[in-house]
């Protein structure tokens, strides 16, 4: 069963009435989900799958802009003039609604590497929240980061006894949906004793939903935003089944989401900004041919048509707007079987110059035809793949991915910071409009002369075309980006971006840290025997006693490498 079949939407509102009206909504949100998931499955034919339902809904819709620009399939939408032919043949088109940043859900976290003991801090679109868990309704909370009573952050807080949220400054309690269940300063009697039940007391609260592992936030604390987020689908991946092997790693940039998703929809920069990463490799960059095949507001999707990406595989590139992109590879097998491989990443605006990812895997291996040969083909295909996903720990796939988003921390905010401090036009005498956007106008400010980056061109073209050309931080009212030039230090910083975040990774160096110190005591304890012994011990013993210090120091240094990979490593580009 697809995941999209079971979004299993919820959201916190201190409003019951609002929360009886969503969970009737539940089934329609639940058939809206599955027919789009439907449209948005990707496949071998000769345009994407749902695609002519799309141009139908569009005619239906009588989207006369979206519909000329959907039949520009097969064209490539790669060079300016042909962009500007697209815009020509748009005709009389009806002006779409300004699009609206806080009216999408964006994946926050993976749950499986979230403490629910603990509060998490995130800014999203500049707002500060705070995530929770709350245990007495087995449901992730998300709340305003700010205490009603005098506005401290409720991320510093505590899960108190009876699994609220509780301000940590003067101990006021939240339950689940917003409300204030406890005011320790009130008194028992009197209108004191009403405070708690004042709707002023109450905190803000945005919709939050769980799906496929990961959390998902519609950054909207309007009441009336509930309604929306309940009637719109989660971006989750399509074609994704349950038995999938699944992986899913998230990091906090220190860049923008428009650079981000600009790096992510480019798979061309990768044999050289990762060489030397888990088998990359700079010599086996080589010409790549990429064609996109359909743009309109909800996004784009393209495919390979010569180099690694084609033409023995099958599959697609698509782009939800504005937060998910999914590498589709379905490559045919010699028995006929086929495997599948999606990397699906989800980016989400925390503010100017700042984002968070999240990085998800999905593999379908499973060999239909050999799985009913029998016991030992079981083993050899399926069972056998299945059993080294299992046993490769987390965390060394989460610092291999580490080590991929370093290797373009550096490119990244130093090219964010160039466009931020490079007037546009020569006319121009602010890099940033008044809405706080940068908008770039990629065929003229970068000269890309090989289809290669042609989605990195798509983006740029979507994001123009029908996102005002980036998150408008003026008119969200959060400060523009500091361009300052952070340190590699700050930009690579994996130890505040990812591991102590991550419960996985927390963990595993908090194990490698214990297991250094054991080696190294015993290392001491050896030697400290050798000299006791002293010539009441033959040579051949003291010297099998000193080796084995010798190999415990060995041992904790060795370690001392992993754990140092926990916290920073930086990345050396000229080697
Ligand atoms: S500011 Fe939160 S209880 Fe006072
Ligand atoms: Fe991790």
């Amino acid at each position: 069963m697809s995941s999209h079949s079971k979004p299993a939407l919820t959201f916190t509102s201190s409003k019951q009435s609002t929360s009886q009206l969503h969970r009737s909504l539940q089934n329609k949100q639940h058939s809206a989900a599955f027919r789009v998931s439907a449209q948005s499955s990707l496949s071998a034919a000769s345009e994407p799958a749902g695609y002519a339902q799309r141009k139908s809904d569009t005619r239906a819709r009588g989207d006369v802009r979206t519909l000329a620009v959907a039949e520009a399939v097969g064209r490539d939408l790669g060079s300016h003039e042909e962009e500007e032919e697209i815009e020509a043949n748009t005709g009389d088109e009806r002006e779409l609604p300004a699009f609206d940043w806080k009216a999408h859900w964006y994946a926050v976290g993976v749950v499986q590497d979230m403490d629910p003991s603990i509060p998490h801090p995130l800014t999203i679109l500049g707002q500060p929240v705070v995530l929770w868990y709350d245990r007495n309704e087995a449901k992730w909370r998300c709340f305003l980061d700010q205490c009603p009573h005098r506005l401290a952050p409720l991320s510093e807080g505590r899960i108190d006894e009876e699994g609220r949220l509780q301000c940590s400054y003067h101990g006021w309690s939240f339950e689940g949906r917003g409300a204030c269940a406890c005011i320790p300063q009130a008194a028992s009697e009197g209108p004191e004793a009403k405070a708690a039940a004042n709707p002023r007391a109450a905190v803000r609260t945005f919709p939050i939903s769980e799906a496929g592992g990961l959390l998902f936030v519609w950054p909207d604390s309007d009441p009336k935003a509930a309604y929306k987020a309940a009637y719109s689908r989660l971006p989750l991946t399509p074609g994704v089944a349950d038995d999938w092997m699944t992986s899913h790693y998230a990091r906090d940039m220190e860049y923008g989401y428009e650079i981000l998703v600009e790096n992510l929809v480019d798979p061309a920069h990768v044999p050289f900004s990762h060489n030397g990463v888990g088998g990359i490799n700079r010599k086996s960059a080589a010409p790549l041919e990429f064609r996109i095949t359909r743009m309109d507001h909800t996004g784009f999707f393209g495919r390979g048509v010569s180099g690694s990406f084609a033409p023995n595989t099958v599959g697609g590139n698509e782009f939800l707007a504005p937060n998910r992109f999914s590498y589709t590879r379905t490559t045919p097998r010699d028995d006929g079987s086929e495997s599948n491989f999606i990397i699906t990443v989800h980016v989400t605006p925390r503010g100017p110059g700042k984002s968070r990812v999240i990085l998800s895997t999905y593999a379908k291996t499973l060999n239909e035809k050999k799985v009913k040969t029998g016991l030992l083909a079981r083993v050899k295909g399926f069972n056998f793949r299945r059993l080294l996903f299992r046993f490769r720990p987390r965390w060394l796939t989460h610092l291999v991915l580490d080590a991929i988003f370093d290797g373009d921390a550096v490119f990244l905010r130093g090219q964010e910071i160039a466009l931020q401090t490079t007037p546009a036009n020569a006319s121009a005498t602010s890099a940033v409009d008044e809405r706080g956007v940068r908008k770039v106008d990629a065929p003229r400010e970068y000269f890309m002369p090989t289809p290669a980056d042609r989605f990195v061109l798509a983006f740029r073209q979507w994001l123009n075309r029908y996102a005002g050309g980036g998150v408008p931080w003026a008119e969200l009212g959060v400060p523009e980006l500091d361009v300052k030039l952070t340190s590699r230090e700050a930009v690579m910083d994996r130890w505040h971006q990812h591991t102590t975040q991550c419960t996985t990774c927390s963990g595993a160096l908090e194990k490698a840290r214990t297991a250094q110190k054991a080696l190294w005591v015993a290392a001491a304890l050896l030697v400290a025997a050798t000299l006791v012994a002293g010539q009441a011990w033959g040579p051949l013993a003291r010297g099998g006693l000193v080796s084995l210090a010798l190999l415990s120091t060995a041992a904790g240094f060795a370690l001392n490498g992993l754990v140092q990979r926990f916290i920073y490593t930086g990345y050396n580009h000229a080697k």
